[in-house]
């Protein structure tokens, strides 16, 4: 078993909530992989990062399905990351998706705007090392 991973959906050429994810994932000392290399959870986690972005107000539809086909029962508590131009927005519907499938998620997520991400990464990797216990 894999106690902690990270996951995350990056669209854009830039690859903000990549970096963001590999520095979390840093932090953590672990490996970040894209949902699109796997495109579902596999296995038990302790603790599962995860973060994406919106694109024209929503997340990408991708990371909805991810989210939506995780079984509550192979993970013990989610904890939340996205980048965008203003919203944090991908972090509360997450958060949705996961309260109503009894998932807990950690109230404190990770925010890193997109033209700051940069400025961002030790804290992401500091965020990373202080959110996997
Ligand atoms: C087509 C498109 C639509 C976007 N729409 C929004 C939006 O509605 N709200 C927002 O805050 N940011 C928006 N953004 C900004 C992205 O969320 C931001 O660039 C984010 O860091 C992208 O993450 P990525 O590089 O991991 O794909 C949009 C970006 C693109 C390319």
């Amino acid at each position: 078993m894999e106690r902690i991973k990270v996951r995350y959906c990056s669209r854009t050429k830039a690859g903000n909530t990549r970096r963001i994810a590999e520095s979390i994932a840093e932090g953590a000392g672990v490996t970040a992989i894209s949902i699109d290399d796997e495109p579902k959870l596999i296995g038990k986690t302790d603790i599962l990062f995860l973060g994406g972005a919106p694109y024209a107000n929503i997340m990408a539809p991708e990371l909805r399905k991810y989210a939506e086909s995780i079984e509550p029962e192979t993970v013990g508590r989610i904890v939340l990351f996205t980048t965008s131009n203003w919203s944090r927005r991908t972090v509360h519907a997450l958060r949705k998706i996961f309260n109503e499938k009894n998932i807990p998620v950690a109230d404190k997520f990770f925010y890193a705007h997109m033209l700051n991400i940069d400025g961002k990464l030790e804290a992401a990797v500091r965020f990373g090392r202080e959110n996997c216990n």
